[in-house]
């Protein structure tokens, strides 16, 4: 049996992970280790309620003395690092959330990771055990209207968000030149699916659009992010986490890119044929000044992890999308309940002034 300690597995993409590799595998444990922040929803585990192969542990990441209890308690074979605060404008509003969880509880999971399993005396790592920091494409920076991010592209954050991640993949790389331990780190690309935050682009959409609420599009909407559909990460995830050399950076991404603009118009295009509402149309979009130090594109080239590890995307964006809009139209519950309280505050800081250009 193979047991994972996967942190940050009540959002948007460590749920997904869970619900993946319980389906795909009979034999495996996972203690699923979130400390609940406004992403962490425990509804998207409610498939994994009765599954006694999923260990929810309510807590959090910079805990030293409940992360080594967990490892000691559990002796995971792989541990997977989602948790993060993810959002980029909560990241230009508030900094310090993100050091904090990004790149302190980082720190102390790769800290607890080295006191568990390095033994001092014999300079040795206890045997197939693994480390996988989740990272992002943002950690590159930005792309002119050529070429694509490879692993050996230079860290270049912008943001508060990008520049905590880029951090953190930074001290995984030096506990794995330092001392020796066996990790990898995962660069992906824009997701989506079921799941995600109402604040991120392809679900706030969704939700305005179906509520004939105004879609703020931030300035031209001509940036470029390279969509990949969430299932493929976590296909990748996981063959990084069981064939990934150690000591290796992984990029993940399908080759994707569109314009926020396209992703806008994409939405309000299928979510008015699918509700056969003409009052969803593009008199709804709204270009409002754009986010400082927005980047302008994002571009994966994914022909290490195609060549190392066999992996490939599965879905297309188109089949993605749909499958995406019919995910949140058939389940306006778990959008009520995401956006009912301090969402709505949090909408009016973040859209209330921010001038219509
Ligand atoms: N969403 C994307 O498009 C994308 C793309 C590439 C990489 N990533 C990375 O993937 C990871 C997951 O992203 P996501 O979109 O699912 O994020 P999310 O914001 O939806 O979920 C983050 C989860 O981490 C938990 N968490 C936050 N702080 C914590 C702490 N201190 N201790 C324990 N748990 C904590 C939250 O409760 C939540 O369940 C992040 O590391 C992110 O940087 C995301």
């Amino acid at each position: 049996m193979t047991t994972y300690l996967m942190t940050g597995c009540a959002g948007f993409i460590g749920s997904n992970m869970v619900l993946y590799m319980l389906k795909k595998y009979t034999d495996i444990r996972i203690v699923n280790l979130d400390a609940l922040t406004y992403a962490g929803n425990m509804e998207n585990l409610k498939e994994a309620a009765d599954d006694d192969r999923h260990i929810f542990v309510h807590g959090n990441i910079c805990d030293r003395p409940l992360v080594s209890r967990l490892l000691a308690e559990y002796d995971p074979d792989v541990v997977i690092n989602f948790a993060a605060e993810s959002h980029v404008d909560r990241s230009i509003a508030d900094p310090m959330i993100f050091v904090n969880t990004n790149v302190c509880g980082t720190v102390n999971l790769l800290q607890c990771c080295k006191e568990a399993w390095y033994d001092p005396e014999q300079r040795s790592w206890k045997k197939g055990r693994k480390y996988l920091q989740v990272s992002t494409d943002e950690v590159y920076g930005a792309l002119g209207a050529e070429g694509f991010f490879t692993e050996k592209s230079p860290t270049d954050p912008h943001s508060p968000y990008s520049s905590s991640k880029a951090s953190a993949d930074h001290f995984v790389k030096a506990f794995h030149d330092t001392y020796g331990m066996p990790v990898n780190i995962t660069r992906c690309s824009n997701n989506y699916g079921r799941f995600q935050f109402v604040e991120k682009l392809i679900p706030l959409m969704i939700f305005n659009a179906k509520n004939h609420r105004p879609l703020p599009v931030y300035g031209d909407g001509m940036q470029i992010r390279d969509w990949l559909y969430v299932e493929d990460h976590c296909k990748a995830i996981d063959m990084v986490a069981s064939g990934g050399r150690s000591g290796e950076i992984y990029n993940i991404g399908g080759h994707n890119e569109r314009t926020n603009i396209f992703i806008v118009k994409t939405v309000i295009d299928q979510l008015s044929r699918r509700l056969g509402d003409p009052e969803i149309n593009e008199g709804l979009i709204r270009h409002v000044e754009d986010r400082p130090g927005h980047d302008r594109r994002y571009g994966i080239d994914p022909g290490k992890i195609k060549a190392d590890l066999g992996w490939y995307p599965e879905t297309t964006f188109e089949v993605g999308i749909v499958k995406t809009i019919d995910w949140y139209l058939g389940n306006p519950e778990w959008t009520e309940h995401v956006t009912s309280g301090a969402y709505q505050q949090y909408y009016a800081e973040m859209y209330g002034n921010r001038k219509e250009i």
